[in-house]
Formats: C-alpha cells, structure tokens, sequence
C-alpha cells in the first residue's frame, strides 16, 4: 500500500510541472500579439510560474520512475488465465486470478477512502460459459471503476449454498465502503439452486446491468446489503427458467432481490419466479419499471414486500405487478404509483403496531376477475390501524375488482328528516372521517329546512332536518388528512 502511494505523487507532481510549463509556453507565443494589459498578465503569469517552478526541483530530482510500466490495455482475459469456457472444468481458480490481477493492477488514484481506482479495468469472459466451486471474490477490500462481463457463471454441484457466485465482501476490512463503482454486466449466472448469485455488501456505486440470473436456491438472487447506490437495471430474475402458467408454480422459493439497504435502485427489471420478488428493508430505494410474476399471490407469492414498519421511505412506480402484488408492514412514507396491477394483484397494508402515515397509493391501473377483491386492504390481525395520517388512495382505476379509496362521494334523496349516505363499501379504513363536507338542495320550490350532520359512525354519513322535505343531498368524505 505505501509503494502505491508514493507512485500515485510522483505523477500527480510532473502534472503540475508540464501544466506551468505550458502555461510559460502559452505566455511566450502568444506576448507578440497581446494587448499591453493581457501581455502584463502573462508575464505575471510566467514569473509567477518561474518561481514556483524554482522551488520544486529538490522535490521531483531523482526523475521519477514511471508508475507501474505495464503497457497495453487493462482487459484481464479469463480464458487466458486458464478458464475453461466449455463450462466442463471448474474455473474458478483462474478468474480468482484474473480478479487477482485486475487488484493488483495499476491504479489511478482513489476513489473513497481506501479506494484504488483502477481506472476502467475489465475482466473479460470471452463469451464463456464458466463452472464456478466457490464465491468469486476480489483479495481483499478497497477497489474500484472495474467492469465484469460478457459471459455465463455456472454454479457446480458442490457450490456452497450459503454463498453467492460473485461476492463483494470482505468481512475483516474496516474501510467505511470497501468497493466502488464496479459493474457487472451482460452475465448469465446459474446457481443451479446452489445459492446465490450476486452479494452487494457495503459498497458504493455498483453498477449490475443486463444480467439474467436464474436457479437461486431458497434465498436471494442478489443480495444488496448497507453501502449505497446499488442500481440493478435492464435485468432478468427468475429461480425457474419459465414464462409464466408454470406447473411447478406452487413450488417456487427464494427472494429474486433483497434490499437491505439505502438508496438503491431498481430500474426496467423482470422478476419471473421466486416466492418473493423485492425485498425490501432499507430506505430511499427506487422501484421503476418493475416487472413481477414471481409467483402468484394465490400461491402464497409476494412481488415486492417493505419490511419497514414505521419508516419505508420507498417509492414504487411505473410498474407492473403480474398476479403478485405488494405487501407493507407500517406504512410510513411510501409512494405507489402509475403501477398496473394484473390478475386481482392488491396491495397489502400490514398492521404491526398501527402506523400507517405519508402513503400515496394513486394513479393506478388494477384489473382483476370480477370476484370482487380489494385492490388496496388491511391486515390488522396484529394491531389495529389507529396512527393514521397523510394517507391518500384515490384515482386509481379498477376493472373487475373493488375500488377502495380513502377519498368518498355519495348522495342520497328522497323525502323525510333523514338522509344517510353510506360510504363504508368504498372507503379504506373502516370506521374514520377526518373530514366531511355535505351539501342539502330541497326540490320543492320556496322550501328552507334547517338541516345538520348527525353522525359519521362507521363511515355512513347521517344529515338530519327539522321537519319533512323532499331533497338531494351531497356528501364528499376524506380519511386522509
Ligand atoms: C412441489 O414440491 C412438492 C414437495 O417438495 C413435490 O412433491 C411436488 O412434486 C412439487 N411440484 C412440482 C410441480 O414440482
Ligand atoms: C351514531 O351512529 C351509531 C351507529 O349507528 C350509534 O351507535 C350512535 O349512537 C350514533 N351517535 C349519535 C350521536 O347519534
């Protein structure tokens, strides 16, 4: 690490040098042509670096040796390191060497504390398909702006199944992020129901982009876990190789993605088998063009689960929710919208210990059989809802299921004292008006009743008047606010 160092300032130095010298240079072609107050300046200039440049020789002399002389790209061939891209041989000795050598390669900096950048380095899989015996993992911690690609990772029989194929861990570092920027992209990684394929831990800035992982066993596809930034996009997950109507459907498990932590994203991605789609258990992630028929919520399947009561912070949009549907434990801050729900797909608000604050479930699309499913419902079979606030469910649209809203409109008429409007069919939370706005018109011609709200109970509006008339009345009930 000290030798790093150092061969990082001697460059840095002669940077500095070649750019005073360029600045003299500049000076000099072009005083000739100058104005008298730009020829001062330039002059300026050149003193100025002339006596800077006075100081510095002491500290470049002896000239420097050029860091680490490796010529040529940085592309760290995997077949070339032995692998063998017929997926026949284990390679995973040969790509842990290649990683190896891409670790240990010339460095351009730091990135994050502790961080070598190594500038762009890619280790290449030629296209291979490749049979991998244990976790692909870099030395130790503290790399980063590197690329894995282009190729297939094949777990082996005897992969561990507690493990996942490529790992960005390292347990023993105490860096406060111990990789940055690395991307992976265009990989096909079977697990072979022996484990996991990506784990994400405590980086930054990771990149995995057009990969298809598929055969996890009964844990996570990719594991994402503290660090930040983690951005899966363009990407195919699924436990079984199908394209949904799967006979074995009952039978999936697994999560395909499990977010146990902040400000990640997922973006344009396909979940198509699993027991639970997204897992989410870290705030301010990103849900965006979400695909999930993971497996059927009639089968006991979750498409994105928020395992967050009492702070989600989490949005969902543009989405497309396949017969699963989405499943929120407390509520606290959490944006649903422009999602398709398909096939009775709901979502689930699950009562942990009553909160439910900042939730705006709008602009929707469900369309279901016509067997009268709810498109958003509670669970309170463990506490009731009773921190309610900020909540808004309404404009979404609904086709062939039950509309439930917390925004209600009603009218009754008729001839008499009293006049109920009964909105408890579409309102959310049973039993709550926070505000109610009603408006009495009297038919008859002349007529000026004195009439009042009565009573809100069980969300059926009551409006009362004190003597017989024939009218229309007009109730508009919010729970939200
Ligand atoms: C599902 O799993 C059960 C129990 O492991 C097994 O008996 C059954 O054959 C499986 N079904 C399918 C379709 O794979
Ligand atoms: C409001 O209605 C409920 C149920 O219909 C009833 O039990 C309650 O007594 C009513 N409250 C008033 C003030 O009339």
């Amino acid at each position: 690490m000290e030798i790093r160092k150092t061969q990082v300032v001697m460059p840095v130095l002669l940077a500095i040098m070649s750019l005073m010298v360029s600045q003299v240079a500049l000076a000099e072609k072009y005083s000739g042509s100058m104005a008298p107050h730009d020829r001062q300046i330039a002059e300026m200039q050149a003193l100025k670096a002339s006596l800077v440049r006075r100081n510095l020789p002491p500290l470049v002399s002896p000239p420097p040796t050029p860091p680490q002389a490796v010529p040529g790209p940085r592309v760290y061939q995997v077949i070339s390191y032995g692998a063998d891209p017929t997926g026949k041989t284990d390679s995973t000795d040969a790509i842990l060497k290649a990683m190896e050598d891409a670790f240990e390669g010339p460095n351009h900096g730091v990135l994050m504390q502790g961080i070598n950048d190594l500038g762009g380095a890619r280790i290449d899989l030629q296209g291979g398909s490749y049979l991998i015996s244990r976790p692909l993992r870099f030395p130790s911690a503290g790399v980063g702006n590197l690329l894995i690609s282009g190729g297939t990772l094949r777990a082996s029989n005897d992969f561990p199944i507690d493990k996942y194929l490529i790992e960005l861990k390292d347990e023993s570092s105490k860096l406060q992020y111990i990789f940055e920027y690395i991307t992976l992209r265009d990989l096909l990684i079977d697990c072979n129901y022996r484990g996991g394929a990506i784990a994400v831990v405590n980086s930054l800035r990771t990149s995995i982009d057009n990969c298809y992982i598929t055969r996890f066993g009964d844990t996570n596809g990719i594991l994402v876990q503290s660090g930040h930034e983690t951005y899966i996009r363009n990407s195919f997950l699924g436990q079984h190789i199908t394209a949904g109507g799967d006979r074995g459907e009952r039978n999936f498990s697994g999560t395909a993605v499990n977010l146990m932590g902040n400000d990640n994203a997922v973006t344009d991605t396909v979940i198509f088998s699993a027991k639970i789609g997204v897992m989410i258990a870290g705030q301010a992630n990103l849900l965006s063009g979400v695909h999930c028929y993971n497996k059927a919520t009639g089968f006991g399947g979750t498409g994105i689960y928020l395992k967050l009561p009492g702070l989600t912070q989490n949005r969902i949009v543009n989405s497309y929710m396949d017969y699963t549907g989405i499943v929120a434990e407390d509520p606290v801050q959490l944006q649903i919208s422009g999602t398709f729900f398909l096939g009775d797909a709901y979502i689930l608000l699950k009562s942990v210990t009553g909160a439910v604050h900042g939730v705006n479930i709008v602009d929707n699309m469900f369309s279901g059989s016509g067997h009268g499913v709810e498109i958003v419902q509670l669970d309170q079979t463990k506490s009731g809802f009773h921190d309610i606030g900020q909540v808004v469910v309404d404009r979404n649209n609904v086709n062939g299921m039950k509309v439930k809203s917390t925004v209600g409109k009603g009218s009754v008429s008729g001839t008499g004292t009293s006049w109920t409007v009964d909105l408890s069919p579409v309102l959310l939370f049973p039993n709550l008006v926070k505000h109610v706005q009603y408006t009495l018109v009297a038919s008859e011609a002349g007529v000026f009743p004195v009439h009042a709200l009565r009573n809100v109970t069980e969300n059926k509006v009551v409006v009362e008047t004190n003597a017989p008339v024939t009218a229309n009345v007009y109730v508009t009930v919010d729970q939200g606010v």
